[in-house]
Formats: C-alpha cells, structure tokens, sequence
C-alpha cells in the first residue's frame, strides 16, 4: 500500500532523464507560479512564503530555484515535493506522465495494485459527490442542512468541504455505486458498505459525511456525524482500508497545504468541525488530526509541509494530555511546536464563534513551546534575588537548553530565559559550552543570526563557505579537495555534511553531478543551500587558485587548533615542560613549511594533478 516504496525500482539513469529533460520553468509555471524574465534568470512572488518584491529566482541554465527571502531552494523535482506536497517517486512519476516517459516498473503486482488503487478512488469520488448531492438537493437531506444552518455552517463551506448526507435507507449507496458499475467487493474495499448475513448494507445512514482526502487530494474515507445524541457514536468513519490508514492521514492537509506555506506555520485541531469552521472565518492553515493520536507517520508527513506546528487541542483534560504526546512526537521529528491553550470545555469551533476569531488569533500567538514552558516551570515561585537560588536555576536551564538541536533556537530559548532570570547572556552560553555545548562560532554570533539574514560567519567560517562554494561551482574540483582535506576538519556541521555528501558522491570516478547530489540531500536545508550558492554568484575566473588559497588559510587554521591542544593538555596535566615545548616548535615547523610548499606549489598545480 506504501507507493513511495516503489523508489526502489527507478533506476538512477531513468531519474536523471526525467529531470535533465524536465524543464524546471515550464513546471514551475504549470503549478500556478507566475515566472518573469530577468536577464537570463526568472523571478517571482514567492509561493512559499508571503513578500511584495519577488525573491525568488529560477535558472534555466542550472535548472534550479532558490528563494533569496525565505531560502528555499532546490531543483524541479524538490520543487514538486515542497509545492505539490509530492513525495519523491511521486514527482518522478508526475514528470515521467508529463514527457511520456514510461517507468520501467519490473513488478507487475505493483502495476495491478496502482489500477486497483485508482479504481478505489474513483469509487470514492463518486460516493462524495452522490451524498453532496443527496445533501444539497434531495428532500431527505432538509433536516441535515438545517442541522448545518444551526452550527453556523454557511452554504459555501459545505461546498468548499463537499459535506454529504446518507439518508436513513440501509441500501441507498449500494444502489446507486452498483448502478455505476462498481462491484460489492470494491465498495466493501473501501469501507463504504458492510457485506454479512444481511446482505449488503450501507455502513452510513442518517449522517453528515465529512469527506476525508489524502495529501494529494485523492478521497481515502469518510467521517459521519449522527444529527442527534441518541444516535450513538457521535462520530462514525470509514475503517481502516488500503487507501484509507488512519495513522497517516491528516483531515484537510491537501486544502491547507498552499495557507501552509503561505503562513509557514500549521494549527493541529482535533475535529472535523474545528477545520472547517476555522477555514470559514478564514483560517486555512489548519489539519485535524480527527480524534486519533498523533503517529509517528503524522509528524513526518507534517514535517515535509511546515515547520512549525502549534497544537490547539479542546481545552479538557483529554484534550490537554494529547496535545503533549503530540507535542513530543513533532518535536522528535524535528518540527518547531507550540501549544494554544483554549478554555476549559471549548474546541476552536466553540471558541471562535463565541469570542470571533481576533481572540482566537490572539491566543494563537500567545502559545508557547515545551522549552518556554520549561523555563518559566524552574523559575516560577522561586526566589531568584537569591544568588544560590538563581545559580540553581541556571543549572537546571543548562540541562534543559543544552538539548536544544537547531542553533537559532538556541539562541531565541537563551534570550528568553535570561529576560526572565534577569542575567547577563554570557553567562548561560558560557553554562552550556562548560555542558559540552559544540562550538562553532562564539555564542554573540549565534544569537545575532536571524531567519532570513545574511549569516554572519566567522573568518574561518567564511573560508570554509568560499571552499565549499568553489567545489559546488566546479565539482570538478572535488577529488582534488578530497586527497587533501578531511571533512571532519570544517568547523561549520554544515559544511562538514555537504563535504561528507560531495566526498561520498565522488566514488566512481566521474565527475559530480550537482542535480543528482541535490536528489540525495537528505536534509532540505542542504539542497536549499546547495541552490542557493548556486544561484547567487557566477563562479571567480580562477577557482583553482581560490580553492589552494581556501585550504592554505584552512590548514594554518588547523595547525593551530592542534598547538592550542597540546598547550592546553600540557597544562592540564602538568607534563613534561620540555617535551611539550619540543611539540610545539616542530609543529610551528610544520606550519612553516606547509605555508611554504603551498605557495611554491600552488600556482602551477591544475586540477588533474590532483586527481592523479
Ligand atoms: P469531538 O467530540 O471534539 O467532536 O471529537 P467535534 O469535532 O468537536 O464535533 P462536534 O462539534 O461535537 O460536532 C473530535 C474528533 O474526534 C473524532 C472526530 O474526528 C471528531 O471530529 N471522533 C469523535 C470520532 O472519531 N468518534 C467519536 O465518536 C467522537
Ligand atoms: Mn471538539
């Protein structure tokens, strides 16, 4: 049922074909993104975030998009997954249908499934709009409707939502489906009706449907509200089938996905009537995770859409439980999480149609994230005018902070905790280096870096940038740097990772292809930083010689980070003074000479010396 798992069988030449003949502007257009030329580049308004001067560039030449305001970036295919919300076979399979490619697909049974699968979704189509239908139209849907009117649900969203109605009959759906062609089993397949000793019978009657999609906007289910509280349960869905498993579908992703990107943030509700009242008071970017807990399976689907969720559970007991499992599963994924808190006994829906969706907004920006939580928990009701109290506290942060992964958060979460502690910042980031806290740069640098600036690096940092830059530029390049450089040696993770990625794509001798190493990023920042360097500067005339200047002024670097350890260990354990001395002046020897057969050396050396 999986289809990405078909990855496995696009061979990587058909891959590179699909891509180098996919023209990344005609497709970007086609999704709905209006391109302009300028110069030999494209421009628009971005579609992934909100800006009034377009910042993001398209390169026909390099065949990638980058987005100088918000840093996305990628190639045609990262595009189709970011936009489209395709996964990676999916976007192949998008662009193989568009060139009339077809997939060398050598396993027959997935071929029959995919037919099957298709069938099943037309069959759900057409239950969706037969109950719409019976809904909108049909004598028996009056009372639904007024149901609807009641709760405040205007004639738009039900048709914006396809809301649908079953009538009291137990045969209505079988009938009618049958009538069309499709067969008991099929309508069994997809748990629109039950076949037992009874015969076949509709599993819904007397509900308002609530169509459920998958992320591509493909009908997987059905949930159906009973109209009174006699009719019990409350709430009815579609079981458990092929198209349709609970634990990785979110109600309304497909709708919200565009408001998801626009607004870079989710809302998580629990119900079906939470979403869709938020979508009428105009809030889109809301899923609901319609009463199940959170999967492991949600947080990552999530994750490849946003990266932020804030979680708005009914405010009861229940409600407030969940959201913290939920919490710790998107952050486990990696996603920035936060929680709204509503008042006790009310949902979204309640909430806004009380207090009008200002409040709600209101209430929305004031959530907060487990670490602000945990921050305010060790400071409430304690004495931090004591200084042993306040010292106390800041342990505690460290233990807390020191986990925190993503460096600008770090830095948010440490401003915020010293604003409450009322300390100086140095003090906590000097904390949390004594915790083992990795130095990159120096914490003041950190903490200046905002989302969306220029980062500012360090010297180092900044040669490093200039020598990762030249190999994306030339990938060339790449076995020379390779056979003299390790890349546990950069200071920047970063770039430490790009250079593991570029060292490891280097095996087969041929040169790198930036496309193909774009595909394999694991992480999207490395493919949005890829095309970012890509697309904002036109390579130096001689990156040979930038390149042997990057690793000269590296290995100087590098030498005396190795004089500061033995300085530093020598004092540490009280050696040997004249041995520690005999290190130092053959390592500032060392230094010597390397400095000298690099400059002897460089001018003449060209790439496929190196190589050699
Ligand atoms: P709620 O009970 O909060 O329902 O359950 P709701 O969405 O606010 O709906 P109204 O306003 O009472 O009509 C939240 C979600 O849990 C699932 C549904 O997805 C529902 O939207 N649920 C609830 C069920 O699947 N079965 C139930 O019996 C109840
Ligand atoms: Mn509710």
């Amino acid at each position: 049922m999986n289809r990405a798992s078909t990855k496995n069988f696009v061979p990587q030449e058909t891959i590179d074909e699909i891509r180098s003949r996919s023209d990344i502007v005609e497709v970007i257009s086609e999704c709905g993104v209006s391109l302009r030329a300028a110069g030999r580049d494209f421009k628009a308004l971005c579609p992934f975030h909100t800006e009034k001067t377009p910042s993001f560039s398209v390169s026909v030449q390099k065949q990638i998009f980058y987005c100088f305001g918000c840093q996305t970036g990628g190639n045609v295919i990262s595009f189709l997954q970011k936009h489209e919300g395709k996964s990676f076979i999916e976007a192949i399979e998008w662009l193989a249908d568009r060139l009339n490619i077809e997939l060398p697909n050598q396993d027959p049974r997935a071929i029959a499934n995919r037919k099957r699968y298709a069938t099943l979704e037309d069959l759900n189509r057409f239950a969706v709009e037969y109950y719409h239908h019976q809904l909108l139209n049909d004598r028996a849907g009056v009372p639904a409707k007024q149901y609807l009117n009641k709760r405040g649900v205007q004639p738009s969203t039900v048709r914006a939502f396809q809301l649908g109605f079953a009538k009291s009959g137990r045969r209505e759906l079988v009938k009618a489906a049958t009538d069309k062609g499709f067969t008991i089993q099929q309508l069994v397949d997809v748990g629109l009706i039950k076949d037992d000793d009874h015969g076949p019978q509709d599993r819904f009657w007397n509900r308002i449907l609530f169509p459920i999609h998958n992320a591509r906007g493909a009908p997987v289910g059905f949930g159906g509200r009973a109209l009174s509280e006699e009719h019990q349960p409350k709430y009815l869905n579609s079981p458990a089938t092929v198209l349709y498993d609970k634990s990785n579908i979110l109600y309304n992703l497909h709708k919200a996905r565009q408001a998801i990107y626009k607004e870079q943030r989710l809302l998580l509700v629990e119900g079906y009537m939470d979403v869709i009242m938020l979508c009428q008071s105009g809030i889109n970017n809301v899923v609901a995770s319609s009463g199940t807990s959170l999967s492991e399976d949600h947080a990552r689907l999530l994750k490849r859409f946003v990266p932020e969720v804030v979680i708005v559970y009914d405010g009861d007991a229940s409600g407030f439980q969940a959201a913290q499992r939920g919490l710790l599963r998107l952050l486990a994924e990696g996603l920035r999480v936060r929680i709204a808190r509503l008042p006790t006994g009310e949902d979204p829906d309640s909430f806004t149609r009380q207090h009008g969706v200002e409040a709600f907004t209101q209430l929305i920006n004031k959530a907060i994230n487990l670490i602000e939580f945990q921050i305010q928990a060790a400071i409430q009701s304690r004495d931090i005018h004591r200084i042993d109290v306040k010292t106390q506290i800041v342990t505690e942060l460290t233990e807390t902070l020191i986990n925190v992964e993503n460096r600008v958060e770090l830095s948010e979460y440490v401003k915020y905790a010293v604003r409450e502690l009322r300390i100086d910042e140095s003090i906590l980031w000097q904390e949390l280096q004594d915790a083992g806290l990795k130095n990159e740069t120096s914490a003041p640098q950190r903490t200046r870096q905002a989302k969306g600036a220029p980062q500012k690096l360090s010297a180092r940092s900044q040669i490093e940038h200039q020598l990762i830059e030249a190999l994306l530029q030339n990938p060339a390049l790449i076995p020379y740097v390779k056979s003299q450089f390790d890349c546990q040696d950069f200071t920047e993770p970063r770039y430490t990772r790009i250079a593991q990625l570029l060292w490891e794509a280097d095996t087969d001798g041929a040169p790198v292809d930036i496309q193909t190493f774009i595909n394999n990023c694991s992480d999207e920042s490395l493919s949005a930083f890829v095309s970012g360097v890509l697309l904002r500067k036109t390579p130096p005339p001689n990156l040979q010689a930038r390149v042997d200047g990057c690793l000269k002024k590296l290995r100087n670097f590098l030498m005396r980070d190795l004089e500061h350890r033995v300085r530093s260990s020598a004092l540490a354990e009280g050696a040997d003074e004249i041995e520690t001395l005999q290190q130092l002046v053959k390592l500032s020897n060392e230094r010597r000479a390397l400095s000298n057969r690099d400059a002897q050396d460089a001018p003449s050396r060209n790439i496929n010396d190196g190589r050699s």
